[in-house]
């Protein structure tokens, strides 16, 4: 039974833009802070922590994942209250993970910062900030001044093809999309998306890194939404709208796509596990790309997204979960 004692070692790295400039801090079972380094059991010695950008959703859940496959993680998130707040959401994960079983070795060491100027020498950097392309320009070009080029810049886009960003970037070449589900320590599977630009060695950067935490690429084309968001993000928009006009309610559209047509868990459910912002922001994505009608938000999920109801992380979305958390497992 995982408790306390299996929490990540985790420290605050100096930034300059940091609150908290100070030295590292003590993990909370004691351990060094230094331990992957000094080469714990499980743990390679001296491997290079995989830099997070992005405190969210899914920043929490890639680095979950990666700590419990023994990687070592910064995460970084300029808002300095989201990090605190992640800091628990990753433990909430592992202790999920470790409860299904998908995490039985010792975990990587958790460092957390509000800007990567910290980070050098890192395996590969992954983006998971907010579902904007200027966003991610931004994000990514501010990290191609600390870590060297080659470095993979790998993408977790849900919608924003490989081809529009890479242009953006000072190394386009390093740029390549892996579009992780949600939560990507359950998820065996990952999108992936190789653009006009994306280099040899970023894929088979990005190869080795999906080997190293254990999971199997899919690879398909450079396309606005990819395959999975290209199906179910408007999917998702068309059950909002059923809800909108009174057919049925959110729990009966649920128990009809789960228990009459298979589905995992309904699509409104699946909604608030994303967070109904992201969702609204990848749709927005998907309507100026394609010009599909059924990509444009609907009045209900704006309304949602208006009055703060995100989902999970708020507490409520289509349905109250009480609290908000992030430690969603519903598929
Ligand atoms: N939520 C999902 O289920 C899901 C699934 C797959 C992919 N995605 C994609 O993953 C990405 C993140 O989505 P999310 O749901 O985690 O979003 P989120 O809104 O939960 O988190 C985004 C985070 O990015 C941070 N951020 C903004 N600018 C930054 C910067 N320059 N550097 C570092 N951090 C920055 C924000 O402070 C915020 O904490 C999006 O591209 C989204 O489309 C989401």
């Amino acid at each position: 039974m995982p408790g306390d004692t299996d929490d990540p070692p985790t420290r605050a790295l100096a930034s300059p833009s940091s609150d908290n400039p100070s030295s590292d801090n003590p993990s909370p079972d004691g351990a060094s802070p230094d331990g992957a380094a000094r080469g714990e059991p499980g743990r390679p010695a001296g491997e290079r922590p995989l830099l997070v950008l992005g405190a969210g959703v899914m920043g929490c859940g890639i680095t979950a994942l990666a700590l419990s496959r023994g990687l070592p993680v910064l995460l970084v998130d300029p808002d300095a209250d989201r990090l605190d707040a992640a800091r628990a959401d990753v433990r909430a994960h592992l202790r999920t993970a470790q409860l299904l079983g998908v995490a039985t070795g010792p975990l990587g060491e958790l460092s957390t910062a509000t800007d990567p100027s910290g980070a050098h020498e890192v395996v590969a950097v992954v983006e998971a900030v907010t579902e904007d392309a200027e966003t991610k320009a931004k994000a990514l070009t501010g990290v191609c001044a600390t870590v060297p080029p080659g470095t993979p810049l790998v993408s977790n886009t849900s919608s924003i093809p490989m081809g529009e960003l890479a242009p953006a970037l000072p190394r386009p070449g390093d740029l390549v999309g892996a579009h992780f589900m949600n939560p990507p320590y359950l998820i065996p599977a990952v999108e992936v998306a190789r653009g006009p630009l994306t280099s040899d060695a970023a894929f088979t950067g990005l190869t080795a890194l999906l080997a190293r935490l254990g999971r199997a690429p899919v690879q398909v084309g450079d396309a606005p939404g990819f395959v999975t968001s290209r199906l179910l993000h408007p999917m998702i928009n068309d059950a909002a709208r059923v809800v909108e006009s009174g057919t049925a309610d959110a729990a009966a559209v649920d128990a009809l796509m789960r228990d009459c047509l298979g589905h995992r868990e309904g699509p409104l459910r699946t909604a608030d596990l994303i967070g109904i912002d992201n969702l609204v922001d990848s749709l927005r994505v998907l309507r100026l790309r394609t010009g599909d009608e059924r990509c444009e938000p609907c009045d209900l999920l704006l309304a949602k997204v208006g009055a703060g109801h995100l989902g999970r992380k708020s507490g409520r979305g289509f349905y109250d979960y009480g609290h908000p958390g992030r430690e969603g497992t519903g598929r």
